[in-house]
């Protein structure tokens, strides 16, 4: 039976990936902090188990996945907060850094050890990393420096027999969307988004964007002058 590992299994993306892939047959790693929701996971399949840490503790993190060996892992979890007025509160930043970059991080250091050839690991970014968009700071950053560090763990881990994936999802509906004030173009479920990854993944893409012409538009703009470029940003997202 193959066995995938997802962080932020709690919720959203991560929680509908779990319960997908147990669905397909799949022995599933739920990870997250919250352990109420996470024992209502496990209680839809039995193809679930869980596994309770925090992605920012180091520690933590390598104790949690010290004997995992999974066939794929998908790290997930993620967090967002933006900045208002561009007022850079270094603490916000901070926490958003941690959890999105040194989160994923974290736990590869912890899988890799364990990971044989022929394993794959997803680390889930975000469409917003291919633009400058306004209030996004701290998110697009983090998630333009996981883009980075992905495609370049990818050169190195490639003799192993190691492969990486970069998911970079636009809008989907979740609790983390759920919170936003502002438009959101092209807004998709979480069953949508799992289709998406799922199928990505079994494809062995290294690369999934979507919705596919969400992410056209904004690779698109991300090519053009950065005066238009600034133009049109200001425009999709406010
Ligand atoms: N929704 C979107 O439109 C969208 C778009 C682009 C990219 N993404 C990315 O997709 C991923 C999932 O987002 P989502 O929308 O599904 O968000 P969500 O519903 O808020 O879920 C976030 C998950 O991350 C976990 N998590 C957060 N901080 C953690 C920590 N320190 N340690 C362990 N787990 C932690 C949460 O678990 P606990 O609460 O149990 O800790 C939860 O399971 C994120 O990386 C997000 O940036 C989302």
């Amino acid at each position: 039976m193959k066995h995938v590992l997802i962080t932020g299994a709690s919720s959203g993306i991560g929680k509908q990936l779990a319960l997908d892939y147990a669905a397909e047959g799949w022995k599933v790693t739920a990870c997250g902090r919250n352990v109420e929701r996470l024992e209502a996971l496990a209680a839809a399949s039995e193809q679930i188990s869980i596994l309770t840490f925090d992605i920012t503790n180091l520690e933590d993190t390598r104790q949690a996945l010290a004997w995992v060996q999974a066939d794929l892992a998908i790290l997930c979890a993620g967090t967002c907060e933006y900045l208002d007025n561009g007022v850079v509160e270094a603490d916000k930043v901070l926490r958003v850094m941690t959890t999105n970059l040194m989160g994923p991080i974290n736990c590869l250091d912890a899988l890799l050890p364990g990971m044989a050839t022929g394993t794959r690991i997803a680390l889930v970014g975000s469409t917003a990393s291919l633009v400058p968009l306004p209030r996004a700071e701290a998110y697009g950053a983090s998630k333009a420096a996981l883009a980075y560090f992905c495609r370049s763990l990818s050169l190195d881990l490639a003799p192993r027999g190691i492969a990486l994936s970069l998911v970079m999802p636009g809008f989907v509906k979740t609790p983390l969307t759920d919170s936003n004030d502002f438009p959101m173009p092209m807004m998709i479920t979480v069953e949508k988004s799992s289709e998406f990854i799922r199928k990505g993944l079994a494809r062995g893409a290294s690369e999934i964007a979507f919705p596919p012409l969400f992410a056209w538009v904004l690779r698109f703009i991300s090519v053009l002058p950065q005066s238009l470029l600034r133009l049109l940003a200001k425009r999709l997202v406010r």
